[in-house]
């Protein structure tokens, strides 16, 4: 294997580079920091090692700090808080509606774009966030009851309005990419994307390419099925983790998912690098072949972890070890998500 040892695989010293999300969108760490895990659905938090971590990214220069009104119905914005108020200025926040987030059934999973509902539900994470504006505001989920060019022009009056700084869509097909583009400039893309994951390589990839929007992996480590922690997910897995309900991660899939990861670890040990980073120079060096603009967004609830991961954009991985990473995606064994019926693979296949 062709190795490149001079790539610093240790934890960051100073800051990672910028990049500009997206045509005109705001300056930020190339990576970011995906906030979910921090408080809910991966199992327990230790909150000041967690208070810690999101500290850690601003020293990493990691400033796009990523969050959802879903997240723990409300918790996970409220967590953030604090840290928001006290770097305002350093940091880039983004947050999502769409999944509909009901006070009298936490559980409940439906998803509205209805105007109505978007407006109650800017206003409920800017109190939560308690700040006066979102930088960047996603639609989570694409609800194909409301027309596009409905939800996305409230989403426009949110702008017009100084709600909102810039938009951004989940889970969205190319073609839901260009007609959302239509109605108002579009900043991000935010899906699943990652060694484990390539769906939106069939169309999303291109068109957010083609029209300079910023493209946001989000799970970029697989929900840390890529670090290499699990063998026989079930059993590693504390039964309040969502993960339990992961097609990926149960039984025989996760088995020989697990062994999918053998050139994963063989060029994370050739390296000296943790399959983490491989896994996130991967996703770079993806997006730099379709010549778009990209900001994965890994979660940790460990300062060191923060610190490996942004140590991964310093990471250049040579042909031979993309051409070994190459099958892995085409032979994931499981669904994404139990339900895949609101992901942009589920509309791009009817
Ligand atoms: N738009 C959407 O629909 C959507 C869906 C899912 C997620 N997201 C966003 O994307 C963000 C990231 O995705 P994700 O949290 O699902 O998955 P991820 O970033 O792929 O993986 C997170 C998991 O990896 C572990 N991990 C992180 N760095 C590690 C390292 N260097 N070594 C070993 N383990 C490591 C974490 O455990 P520890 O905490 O123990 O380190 C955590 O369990 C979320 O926080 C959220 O903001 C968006």
């Amino acid at each position: 294997m062709n190795t490149l040892m001079s790539n610093p695989v240790s934890s960051t010293t100073g800051k990672i580079r910028t990049v500009e999300l997206g045509s005109g969108g705001p300056l930020v760490g190339v990576q970011g920091f995906g906030a979910m895990g921090i408080s809910v659905a991966y199992g327990d938090t230790d909150v000041a090692a967690a208070r810690d971590t999101l500290e850690a990214s601003l020293e990493a220069g990691v400033t796009l700090i990523d969050t959802a009104d879903m997240y723990g119905h409300g918790s996970n914005e409220e967590f953030l808080a604090p840290f928001v108020a006290a770097h305002r200025d350093e940091i880039t926040l983004a947050t999502k509606f769409g999944f509909e987030l009901r006070a009298d059934d936490p559980n409940y999973r439906g998803i509205s774009n209805d105007p109505g509902y978007l407006r109650r539900a800017v206003e409920a994470s800017l109190r939560r966030l308690d700040v006066d504006v979102i930088d960047l505001y996603y639609m989570h989920r694409r609800d194909p009851a409301v027309p596009l060019a409905e939800s996305v022009g409230t989403m426009a009056e949110l702008v017009r309005e100084g709600k909102v700084k810039h938009l951004g869509l989940s889970e969205v097909t190319g073609a839901e990419l260009r007609e959302a583009y239509a109605v108002h400039p579009i900043t991000a893309l935010q899906s699943e994307w990652s060694v484990f994951s390539r769906d939106v390589e069939h169309s999303a990839v291109g068109a957010a390419a083609a029209l300079g929007v910023a493209f946001v992996p989000y799970s970029p480590l697989g929900r840390g099925f890529l670090t290499g922690a699990f063998t026989d997910a079930n059993e590693e897995l504390s039964s309040s983790d969502f993960r339990t309900l992961l097609p990926r991660f149960s039984g025989d899939n996760a088995r020989a998912n697990a062994a999918l990861l053998a050139p994963l670890h063989a060029i994370a040990a050739d390296r000296g690098a943790s399959t983490a980073q491989i896994a996130l120079a991967w996703v770079q060096q993806r997006a730099e072949v379709h010549g778009l603009t990209v900001v994965p967004i890994p979660g940790t609830r460990k300062r060191s972890r923060l610190l490996e991961n942004a140590a991964a954009t310093r990471i250049t991985l040579t042909a031979e070890e993309l051409a070994l990473l190459e099958p892995i995606a085409g032979q994931v064994a499981g669904d994404r998500y139990a339900d895949m019926s609101h992901t942009s693979a589920a509309r791009e296949a009817k």
